[in-house]
This record gives structure tokens, sequence and C-alpha cells, in this order.
């Protein structure tokens, strides 16, 4: 049977103790993490969420104690009473925070035992992410994870104590809700007492936060889940956390300033990291121009040049008749990597193949600065000197070329830029480089769908001079959004939003909505417009994604303690599970699955 508790009280953590406790007498509990014996006498690294402590039995010491610590095993949960003494100098683990002395142990309690686990609790684990998943308890005792969560906790902590200190208010908001479209599917959840019906999880507080606004409380946040049903990717999961920010009378540049304090804070807390402001900012223009992407990684040059102009009379079909429909030519510059091989640039070629490129040209500079290339032979030598200028070929060099539509283009070469940069190992993974992308476009073209689709959300404010295009020209509408990229990764998203009913009318109308189909589902909002709403704007962080970054970690898996796979399933609790026919009944619902 297990021992209790009983009257031994924890006296010390196992980070507590150092030379100058020796002698004193202690109380530990935690885990045995790793049990060595050495001829007769068992040390154990001790272990509890604050870090190790070794641990001795001696038979010399105790030798009842001595017999007991022999069932000892991996993960045993105990609590042990005995003397803080010095190691021996040759004995001194400098690794170790508590190296320099060990605890001899008079009296053990044996709280639980545990068999023996699926895997170590140790930070290169070699289980597959499955095996952690499903016994993720036991996966979060790793020292790497709960660092991580307690980075968490500080930046969290950061948010609240700076926006507290800046007069925002931390005001909840409903779970079972109504749609709010951010662009992902809804979660839906039933509703028992009013049958056939059904709440939509919140994909954000988006609204809630601009009624919030209407009702006079000036400055809102709230650390707080969104729910979207979306394909699941490295940095995405279908529940997740945002820092959600609204502020009333305030302009792009105060809701920024705020924005670009609270970085400032969470860095220096989490690390210690001074984030320099105000942060770059960038047109979405000038981000896709350069960079071919809305979210470019700073940390590096490589610029994408647009070759368009220069390709678009030349004897190269592929180049001149894509420039002809409308479409880009623009090239990157790898230098120095003209020692690519072949196959390293098939695989290049495959990968652009992902963002829907035909093909990837390139160009190689040999010693004698001629062109090595399969595309050379269409390009008159004064083209290739206008090529060569325009993207800074030296010898040694290779450029690619994509030739697509704009979205093509850009999609491909950013991303490839991207890859080229972790290739040639430009990326210095100590840096933090934040920008901001404004300015962005109100709305895509949805050709699946054949309507327009608001880029940001539908209650995103264009640019006045822009209102009277939203009849006539909705593709060239700028709206008032702003994000904020680090390393390459969205981390916060916000707007001006719209204040004036007719405006968001004709922005709805815009959409393809009809005023039934707007009325229906945001009619309390619009409404609301009406009734004193006053200028207001916010943004909203992925705290997720912010605290990956933060500590260096490659899947938003590993910030949150209980995450889904790439399936949404949670493999703990086996969630999702079908539900009784007697939970379906009472809410009126039949499951039909396809074959
Ligand atoms: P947006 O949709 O851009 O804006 O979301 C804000 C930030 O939330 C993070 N994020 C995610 N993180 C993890 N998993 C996901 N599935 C996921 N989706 C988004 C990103 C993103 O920058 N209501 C607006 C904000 C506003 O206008 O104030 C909104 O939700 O880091
Ligand atoms: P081809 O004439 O089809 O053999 O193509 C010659 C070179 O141009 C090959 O290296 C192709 O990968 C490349 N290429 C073909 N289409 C495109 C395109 N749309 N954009 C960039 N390169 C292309």
């Amino acid at each position: 049977m297990a021992d209790k508790l009983g009257s031994m009280r924890r006296t010390h953590t196992c980070v507590d103790l150092s030379k100058k406790d020796v002698g004193q007498e202690v109380v530990l509990m935690g885990w045995v993490h790793r049990r060595r014996d050495h001829g007769g006498v068992i040390f154990i690294d001790f272990r509890d969420r604050y870090g190790l402590t070794q641990i001795v039995f001696n038979p010399e010491n105790n030798k009842e104690v001595h017999d007991r610590a022999h069932i000892l095993r991996n993960e045993f949960v105990l609590g042990v009473k005995g003397t803080v003494i010095a190691r021996p100098d040759d004995m001194i683990n400098s690794n170790m925070q508590t190296g320099e002395i060990e605890v001899m142990i008079d009296e053990l309690r044996i709280f639980n035992t545990a068999v023996t686990l699926p895997f170590q609790i140790e930070d290169n684990v070699d289980a597959s992410e499955a095996t952690r998943l499903s016994n993720r308890h036991i996966d979060l005792r790793r020292p790497e994870l709960q660092k991580t969560f307690i980075a968490r906790h500080k930046a969290s902590m950061a948010v609240r104590n700076y926006l507290d200190g800046q007069n925002f208010l931390d005001i909840e908001t409903p779970f079972l809700t109504k749609s709010t479209p951010e662009g992902a599917r809804d979660y839906l959840v039933p509703s028992r007492v009013n049958e056939g019906q059904f709440y939509a999880l919140p994909q954000s507080p988006q609204i809630f936060k601009q009624l919030l606004m209407i009702s006079g409380f000036d400055r809102y946040y709230q650390i707080v889940r969104c729910f979207r049903d979306e394909d699941l990717r490295a940095d995405r999961q279908p529940e997740f956390t945002q820092i959600d920010i609204e502020m009333s009378f305030a302009g792009e540049d105060e809701i920024m300033g705020v924005a670009e304090g609270l970085v400032k804070k969470v860095f220096k807390d989490v690390i210690g990291k001074e984030v320099q402001t105000p942060i770059n900012r960038i047109t979405y223009k000038e981000a896709l121009d350069k960079y071919g992407l809305d979210k470019p990684d700073m940390r590096f040059e490589l610029e994408l040049k647009d070759i368009s102009e220069i390709v678009k009379t030349t004897g190269f079909k592929v180049f001149a008749s894509v420039v002809e429909k409308g479409g880009l030519v623009k090239a990157i510059n790898a230098k120095g990597c003209a020692t690519f091989s072949r196959k390293e640039i098939d695989d290049l070629t495959e990968y652009v193949g992902i963002y829907k490129a035909k093909g990837l040209a390139w160009v190689k500079i040999k010693e004698d600065g001629s062109w090595q290339s399969p595309i050379a032979k269409f390009f008159t030598p004064e083209e290739q000197a206008l090529i060569a200028e325009k993207t800074d070929m030296e010898v040694g060099d290779i450029i690619f070329f994509v030739a697509d539509n704009p979205k093509v283009v850009n999609e491909s070469l950013g991303n490839l830029r991207n890859l080229l940069a972790e290739k040639m190992e430009l990326i210095d993974e100590d840096l933090f480089e934040f920008v901001w992308v404004t300015d962005f476009p109100m709305f895509d073209y949805d050709e699946h769908e054949k309507r327009y689709s608001a880029i940001h959300h539908p209650f995103t404010a264009p640019f006045e001079e822009d209102y009277d295009k939203l009849e006539t020209d909705p593709l060239n509408i700028n709206s008032r959004a702003y994000d904020l990229v680090l390393n390459g990764s969205e981390i916060g998203g916000g707007s001006i939003r719209i204040h004036d009913r007719a405006v968001q009318e004709r922005v709805f109308a815009a959409l393809g909505l009809t005023e039934d189909d707007y009325k229906e589902k945001f009619g309390f909002l619009i409404d609301a417009l009406e009734s004193g709403a006053p200028p207001h704007g916010g943004i909203a962080f992925g705290l997720d994604r912010l605290i990956m970054i933060l500590c260096k970690q490659s899947s938003i898996r590993d910030v949150i303690a209980f995450p889904k796979t790439q399936k949404a399933s949670c493999l703990l609790t086996a969630a999702p599970s079908f539900a009784s026919t007697d939970q379906l009944d009472e809410l009126s619902l039949k499951v039909v699955l396809d074959d």
C-alpha cells in the first residue's frame, strides 16, 4: 500500500539546495528521474517541476531505508527526509544547478509506484509524436516542455500586466454564439432546448469586442480561445488562443503602438530580449513585390526581381506569352550556389510545383561570365545583359525564374525564398525580426465560389478614398488592415473597423450578401452601429504562435498542453467520438455516415 503524506511536509524544491545548506535536515517531494546502484549505494536524480537534486541511500547511513530503496524505479513518487551533504570535489556536477550537494536520506515514503512508461522522461525523447500525445500527461513531465509552459505563463502575465497598466479591461465574451466570419468553417454545437438549432463556437470574439466599444468600454482585452475548423498545419490548431484587443477613438498608430509595447514587454519579461521599436512597416504590395509573401521573413534579404518588362518581347515564348496575358516573370538569385546539382534543381522544381508553378527556369553563371542554362539560347546578348543587371548576376550564382499569374509567381518564389535561405544557411536562429504589413486589399475573388471574399474580415474599414469603388471596382480597394509578422510567421492581425451602418451595408453587398442575408446574420451589429458607435479598431495576436517562436519550437503542438493532431483529434482522450443514440435523440439529431 502507498505511504501517506502523514506529518511529512516539503521544506525545499529540487532546485533550492546548495553548499550553504550543508548540514541542514530537509524534506523533498517528487519523482525518481534516474536511478544508479553503485556497489550498494543507491543514487537517485530526484525531480520536481523546479529541477533535480541527487539523493543518496547508503546502507552505512541507514540500513533499513536503504533496503527499502531497492524497489524504487523510474517515476515512483516519493517523499524523502535527509541531510544535505557536500559532494566530494571530484563528484561535483557543474551541469546541475544543485550539483555541489546531495541529500543523504534517513526517511523514505513511497507515495506511489509507476509502471514502466512508454518512453523515458528526457528532452531528446525518441518516441513518436503519436506515442507522446497519447501519453501527454507523461510527455508533459519532460523538463523542456515544462520550460515552455513556464514561458507561456510568464507571457500571459506580461500581457495582463502591460494591458492593465494601459487601462484595458479584461471582459469575457460567449463561446456558445453565432457565426463570426474569419474565413474558416464553424464548429457547431446543437441546442437541446431549441430543437434543430445550433450555436457556433467563435472563430474570434470580433463582433463582441466591437459591441463592447459601442457600449463605451473604451479599451478591451481578453486572452481567449478561438475555434476554427480548417486544414491544420505546423502553426495552426482548431482551438487556439488569441490576445484580443480593441480600442475606441484610436487610429492605426495608437493601436500599433500598444501592440509594439506589448511585444516589447513580453520579450523582455520572458527571454530578456530588447525589441527595437517602432517596428518597420511595409505595404502589402511592397511585401509581395520584394518577398512574394504577405508574411515575409526579414532575417535575410534574397529579394525577388521582376523581369517582366525585359522578357515580354523575347524569343522565349513561355515568358513572353505569360507577360502578354497579364502575368509576371520574377527571379531570385541564390548567390554562390551555381554548385547546385541537377538533383537539387529538380527538387526545387518539384517544390515550386506545390504552389502550382509550371516550371523553374534557371541560369548558372560560369567562370567566364557566360550562362549555363536550358533557356540561354532564347535570349539575345542584350537581353541577357539586362537580366544580369536586374538580378545582380555574378560568377558562381544561380538564378531561378518563374513565369505565371502573379499569385503563382509570388507564392512559389516567396516560398522558394524561404527554402533557399534555409538551404544556404542564411538564417540567424537568434534573430527576432518583426515587420508590420499594411494596406491589404479589401477583397479577393474566390474563383471557386465565384464571388468576392474579405481578405481580413468584413468589418474592416476600407480607405475612405476607395469607398466609391465598393460597387464598381472592389478588387482595387485597400483596407485599413495590418498584420504583425515575426520571422516569417503572422503573429497578429487587426484593422480599423467600419463604424458607420451605411458603409458596413455596402461592404456586405459587395461580398454578395443580400439585405435579407446580412440582416439575418449580422442584423444586431448593423443596428448597434446606429446606436452611437465610436470610431474603433484593434488587433489579435496568436498567443500560441508567439510562444512557439519565442521558445524556438517548430510545432504549435509543443506549446499547447493538450493539442490536437493534424486530423483534429486528441490522442489522449480519443476525442472526437461517437455520441450515443440517446444523446442524439435528445438533440433531435440523426447521424448518417457515408459508406
Ligand atoms: P486573425 O484571423 O488574423 O484575426 O487571427 C489573429 C491571429 O491569430 C492567429 N491564428 C491562429 N493561431 C493558431 N491556429 C490557428 N488556426 C490560427 N488562426 C489564426 C494568428 C493570427 O495572426 N478578429 C481578428 C483580429 C482583429 O481584427 O482584431 C482575427 O481573428 O497569429
Ligand atoms: P521547356 O521549354 O518546357 O523545356 O522549359 C525550359 C525551362 O523553362 C525548364 O527549365 C522549365 O522548368 C522552365 N519553365 C517552363 N515553364 C516555366 C514557367 N512557367 N516558369 C518558369 N520556368 C518555366
